[in-house]
């Protein structure tokens, strides 16, 4: 079945990039089905008013419910017989990960991504929406986007690459950074002398078995470095061990 993508933003032009590149040519293969809606749609004053002050004071705007709830109803029962997932991206959610990007892609059928904006969305649409549909909240890392927008485009790319067929050549999915819980080995191309820089002599040798050990054991040292973090996890067996790509892909 094609994935459907939903985006609900008040700024529609800010998922212009889904029309592009590798995204674009999936979605005019009909691999991927990708709809934006304005959130404006669903307000019925004149302002198009989508938010307002925070009960109990602070800084900042809430998103009101009543366009929320309007849009996500209308949205999610759009097709008859499926059930859509609603991820609100947001700082406070599940880091969202590798391994979740193909979770999604094999197992779901349908994203409806809600992108807040402000200080976020009123609780009561999280609580009323959890209840009739899968809901995540995701976060794409440990810092502040101004909205759920940037990270609905990064968490559509990282899924959509991973639909058979959208990326040509699928053997250049499993051997990447975070398929297996090491960053990826640094890669080179020609010339083979670049600024009196060379070309690691191993990968000119054609000695298949020592390239893959050094390639892995660059992998190690890379992870090492810069995520000392996912080398614990993985000596504690926890998170990807190996890729994750199954045969029947
Ligand atoms: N919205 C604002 N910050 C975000 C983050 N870090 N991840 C996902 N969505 C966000």
């Amino acid at each position: 079945m094609t994935l459907r993508i939903d985006v609900v933003t008040i700024f529609p032009d800010y998922l212009a990039p889904l029309d592009l590149s590798l995204i674009g040519r999936a979605r005019r293969d009909g691999l991927v089905e990708v709809h934006v809606h304005d959130l404006r749609t669903w307000t019925h004053d004149r302002h198009r008013t989508v938010d307002d002050t925070p009960y109990g004071g602070g800084a900042g705007m809430v998103m009101r419910p009543e366009p929320w709830g309007e849009a996500l109803d209308e949205i999610c029962s759009a097709v008859r017989g499926r059930t859509p997932r609603i991820v609100v991206p947001g700082p406070g959610g599940e880091p969202f990960t590798q391994a979740e990007a193909r979770r999604m892609a094999s197992e779901e059928d349908w994203l409806v991504f809600a992108c807040g904006r402000y200080e976020g969305i009123d609780e009561r649409v999280y609580e009323e929406f959890a209840g009739r549909y899968p809901l995540s909240v995701l976060s794409l890392g440990d810092y502040v986007l101004n909205g759920g927008e940037v990270a609905a485009l990064a968490m559509t790319e990282a899924v959509v690459r991973l639909v058979p067929g959208v990326v040509g050549n699928e053997a250049s999915l499993v051997e990447e950074s975070h398929e297996d819980g090491l960053l990826e080995y640094p890669v080179y191309t020609k010339p083979p002398v670049w600024r009196g820089r060379e070309v690691p002599a191993v990968l000119l040798s054609g000695h298949h078995g020592q390239i893959a050990r050094w390639r892995h054991e660059q992998r190690v040292e890379r992870t090492a470095q810069r995520r000392p973090d996912m080398l614990d996890r993985r000596a504690a067996g926890d998170g990807p061990q190996r890729p994750t790509i199954s045969a029947s892909e």
